[in-house]
């Protein structure tokens, strides 16, 4: 039985005051059935692991070194001290706005996963690839070149999130986020065999209330990514108990 993830990435949002969401999300879910995990700004994790002893807290990004000369980075060891169970690699927005590789990705991912921490790596296809009917071709190749060898089921989560869904509103049809998460669920067995068979694939894009629980119906969705509707309690809440219920 695949243990399902309700995962929310705060990126860039989010004041101390803000730290009241993670308090009713631990008071809500305490006892919780699936994995919840917030992913907050680096300097709201240790504030975030005391409000919410029940919940993951995760990082939005790592370095991929153990420590060293990298003026602004965080070490995925650091992040593991201060309480984080989890870390997001590869977001298309740093894909893009940081120009991270796949390479890169998997060097992160290590790093991630040699500090004791479960990486949830993302991928996904831009409009242009999708247009180009290019999507699983990119998915794979991503995957190939994003995902150590070491990974398992246990330590790594993939997040399939098509970058023209994220913050646009447009959620993916049902049988394209099928269709993907058919490929990826193969693709990863293939290339890692059964100790990832069972690894756990989010879908992330557009993610509300409202297309929760149809998302959820979907093969091979074990949960999601969630952006701007897991800022606040009243629009996550409902996605977690989506989830629970799924
Ligand atoms: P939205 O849910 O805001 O579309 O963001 C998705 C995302 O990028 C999560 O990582």
């Amino acid at each position: 039985m695949i243990k399902k993830m309700a995962a929310g990435n705060w990126k860039m949002n989010g004041m101390l005051d803000s730290l009241k969401e993670i308090e009713r999300l631990q008071a809500a879910h305490s006892n919780s059935k699936i994995d919840i995990v917030i992913c907050p700004p680096a300097p709201l994790l240790l504030p975030a692991r005391k409000k919410a002893p029940d919940l993951l807290i995760g990082a939005q990004d790592c370095h991929q070194e153990v420590s060293g000369a990298h003026t602004g980075d965080v070490s995925a060891s650091l992040l593991k001290d201060v309480g984080a169970a989890a870390v997001i690699i590869g977001h298309s927005e740093r894909r893009q706005a940081h120009a991270e590789s796949s390479a890169l990705i998997k060097e992160k991912a290590t790093a991630a996963l040699n500090a004791g921490l479960t990486a949830i790596i993302c991928i996904g296809e831009t409009l242009e690839q999708r247009q180009a009917e290019e999507t699983l071709p990119v998915l794979k190749d991503q995957l190939e070149k994003s995902l150590p060898e070491t990974a398992t089921a246990q330590n790594t989560v993939v997040a399939y999130e098509p970058v023209w869904a994220i913050g646009t509103g447009l959620v993916a049809e049902p049988a394209q986020i099928g269709e993907a998460h058919r490929f990826c669920r193969a693709q990863i067995t293939k290339q890692l065999g059964a100790k990832a068979a069972n690894m756990r694939l989010l879908y992330g894009g557009s993610v509300k209330a409202a297309n929760a629980a149809e998302i959820f119906k979907i093969d091979c969705v074990d949960g999601a990514l969630v952006g701007g509707a897991s800022l606040r309690f009243e629009d996550f809440s409902p996605i977690i108990e989506a989830l629970e219920t799924a």
